[in-house]
């Protein structure tokens, strides 16, 4: 049995006291994150991109560590009010939304990163005379998939640099003033300080031309490990770069300008696991399959963009490695949550651990098949704190 897989708790706790299966994350982990960003970009202002895990106790955890919230729905901003977040420190970027949810937006008083030319023209006509913050398209991207690609030509987001003058055409049209600009070229694909430089390079010349800015944010995307060995973005390395480039960037444009991100990821990622029970095994002549109480509906990424996570056998970390398939109790073929993998052979009635689960994993969960979502449990100083009931 492996005992201090969760914060210094064993899995079997967990899943005794709140049963199975269940989401449970490491409040410490969480906070180094958020402390190593904070040490890495002083003076940077950071918004955590709450997609990643909307959970109202994270985000409390995480903005009382210092950072901001980055939201793209009304019930994202409603999370993070009541986490206690006012609304200066809440920035909304809009995906394809109409009318009457941009101007409820506004109305709140978030900042609000605007997507598209018609989103400009709504706010100019309703609000004529303010400031804006637009998010542009440049045609670069990166990403682990290519569904997380929110940069490039195949990218649905953003104004494009080719429509400049349009949106110049509308400010003016409405005495509007840019104030702000938005980047976001992908998810979880930046791992090399030279291509974050690089994005931020080309957006830093960008922003030459836009004479009134007051911001600028370079997205997230900050990638994890998520396999063995795989390398960190080494954030004390980008964060004198990019304090370099901001002196040089201050002396072109002849004042300072606040600078931000928003990381999702690498901020609750490596502190989520997933943690569930087999309840069968099957070998096929050609593959095993290890059955268990969770699947795609509890986290989704690997049925969706193939993703991988590493898996622990908490309950029996020493039988011998067998190439398995986990697969999950929902009625769909692709629903596994690891292909041919080699794991110390699981029993009916072990206890696996899925790892880096913490960020898009409850989010994007569902109740396909009528099936509850799991628990979610803070684990902090040794004890685990029931955050979310099962199928809430
Ligand atoms: N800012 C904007 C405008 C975004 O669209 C996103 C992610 C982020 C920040 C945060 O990106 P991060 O730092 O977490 O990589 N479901 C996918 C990820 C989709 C991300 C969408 N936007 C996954 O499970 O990998």
């Amino acid at each position: 049995m492996q005992k201090n897989l969760i914060g210094n708790i064993a899995p079997q706790k967990l899943i005794e006291r709140f049963g199975s299966p269940l989401y449970a994350y490491d409040a410490e982990v969480i906070r180094a994150r958020c402390r190593e960003l904070k040490k890495a970009f002083p003076g940077v202002r950071m918004y955590y991109a709450c997609k990643a895990n909307t959970n109202v106790e994270i985000i409390r955890l995480i903005a009382v560590e210092g950072l901001d919230i980055e939201t793209t729905s009304p019930g994202e901003i409603a999370a993070a009010r009541k986490a206690g977040v006012p609304v200066s420190r809440i920035a909304y970027t809009c995906a394809s939304i109409g009318e009457k949810e941009l101007v409820s937006v506004v109305r709140q008083g978030v900042l609000v990163h605007l997507d598209s030319l018609t989103q400009v023209e709504i706010f100019g006509r309703n609000f004529p005379g303010r400031d804006i913050s637009v998010r542009l398209a440049r045609g670069v991207g990166a990403g682990h998939h290519a569904h997380v690609v929110t940069g490039g030509p195949e990218s649905k987001f953003g104004i494009h640099l080719a429509h400049l003058h349009r949106l110049k055409a509308i400010t003016a049209k409405y005495n509007l003033r840019i104030t702000g600009i938005h980047q976001h070229i992908g998810s979880g694909g930046l791992f090399e300080v030279s291509t974050v430089m690089e994005a931020m390079d080309t957006f830093l010349d960008i922003a030459m031309q836009f004479p009134d800015l007051e911001h600028i944010d370079f997205g997230g995307g900050f990638g994890v490990p998520y396999m063995p060995g795989e390398k960190r973005l080494d954030l004390a390395a980008l964060g004198h770069a990019l304090a370099k480039r901001a002196e040089k960037f201050a002396r072109q444009y002849g004042r300072k300008v606040e600078m931000s991100f928003e990381p999702g990821r690498y901020l609750v990622a490596e502190a989520g696991n997933l943690v569930l029970s087999v309840t069968d095994i099957k070998r096929n002549p050609q593959k095993t399959f290890v059955g268990v109480d969770s699947g795609m509906g509890h986290l989704v990424r690997p049925a969706m963009y193939d993703s991988y996570h590493e898996i622990v056998n908490a309950t029996h970390p020493n039988n011998r490695k067998q190439k398995v398939t986990i697969a999950g109790y929902y009625c769909e073929s692709g629903d596994v949550l690891a292909k041919n993998r080699p794991l110390p052979m699981p029993e009916i009635g072990d206890i696996l651990v899925i790892k880096n689960a913490g960020a898009y994993g409850y989010t994007m969960s569902s109740n396909y098949n009528l099936r509850e979502r799991p628990a979610e449990v803070l684990v902090e100083k040794g004890k685990g704190r029931l955050i979310r009931k099962r199928g809430a």
